[in-house]
């Protein structure tokens, strides 16, 4: 995307990976926010993320760094980190440790996932993490496995994680990106502080008497998609079965990003029959391929102050960006002073 006014990344919660990318003892290098970081997993099984370079010598824990317990032990000269960050030994010395601690970050595993929250200000978490999927359901009994068959990554791409989120409530373009049979109706929108969530009617497999994800023919259905913060943005679809999806978009800098795509495909189709791995398999490439569509647009389209939206998604994307807005502070590039070619009205 070009001209994206906000050089601030926003308060929120994001996707770092998949919790099967992380066994127990390894340690893997980020890079998110402007910032380096090493997520590791300890023998215990939680997750911790902490800040990357040892405050000894500044060696990159994410490279060579080694897991004991919860601990990470740096490549370098071997000091000891707990997950709290405290240096908890020095292994060739006395005293054998040092009123030193590692910056710690808040790391949530959802439904499959590796969340990260991010404070712009430092604060911590302003919210629980979102959940994708309804908590009476098991995902390890009612769904496929997710990672990596239902899953994609597209690494290092041109936009921020604004434009995803708009993408959620932009109803025309499901029929000129994603080749919807005709542009949904909006059932209605609600947000609070940390969601937005609106609603779509969606015809499936109109004009068909069967496909493989209507065998009985059309159904009338619908779509319902999340914001939450600027990271993630559920999906709900409820068509003859119901499928969960995720964008989720965590910014590297200014001008890049990591998107990821999760579906979460269920184990019983909506008649009761088994779903199969064949189908699971066309839900998800039907999914990916659907986020594969919007790639191209979100890199290469530029940003619009003030866009001349058309009467029938005025209220909804208005509302959204307002929304948006609001997880920006005023000395972050709001918009109020656009660089002069992203006016266009
Ligand atoms: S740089 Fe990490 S122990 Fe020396
Ligand atoms: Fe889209």
């Amino acid at each position: 995307m070009y001209n994206f006014p906000h050089k601030y990344f926003a308060s929120s919660w994001y996707q770092v990976g998949w919790s099967a990318e992380f066994p127990r003892g390894t340690v893997v290098p980020l890079r998110y926010f402007n910032k380096d970081f090493v997520a590791y997993r300890g023998e215990s099984g939680d997750m911790h993320i902490s800040d990357a370079f040892c405050r000894h010598f500044g060696a990159h824990l994410g490279y060579g760094g080694t897991v004991e317990g919860d601990c990470i032990i740096c490549p370098f000269h071997g000091w000891k980190w707990a997950a709290d960050g405290q240096n908890v030994e020095i292994p060739y010395s006395q005293p054998d440790q040092m009123n030193l601690t590692l910056g710690t970050w808040t790391v949530r595993e959802v439904d499959g996932l590796v969340l990260m929250w991010y404070g712009a200000d430092g604060e911590g978490p302003t919210s629980d993490p979102p959940h994708f999927l309804p908590t009476s359901a098991s995902l390890e009994d009612d769904f496929w496995e997710i990672y990596p068959d239902t899953t994609e990554v597209w690494k290092g791409v041109r936009f921020p994680p604004q434009v995803v989120q708009e993408n959620a409530a932009d109803s025309a373009h499901f029929k000129y990106v994603h080749g919807a049979g005709q542009v949904p109706e909006i059932l209605g929108y609600d947000w609070d502080e940390h969601s937005f969530r609106t609603r779509f009617s969606f015809r499936f497999g109109d004009g068909f008497d069967s496909t493989w994800a209507t065998p009985n023919g059309p159904v009338d259905g619908r779509i319902t998609t999340t914001a939450y913060g600027l990271g993630l943005a559920g999906g709900h679809v409820e068509s003859f079965d119901t499928a969960y999806t995720l964008a989720a978009t965590t910014p590297i800098d200014y001008e890049t990003s990591d998107h990821r795509c999760t579906v979460w495909v269920p184990r019983v189709r909506g008649d009761g029959s088994p779903l199969d791995e064949k189908i699971r398999d066309r839900w998800a490439r039907q999914q990916i391929t659907q986020h594969a569509a919007d790639v191209p647009v979100w890199e290469n389209m530029t940003y619009v102050h003030k866009p001349p939206f058309a009467q029938a998604e005025a209220t909804a994307l208005r509302n959204l960006r307002k929304w948006i807005e609001k997880h920006y502070p005023a000395d972050a590039g709001d918009g109020a002073k656009p660089p002069a070619d992203s006016v266009v009205n």
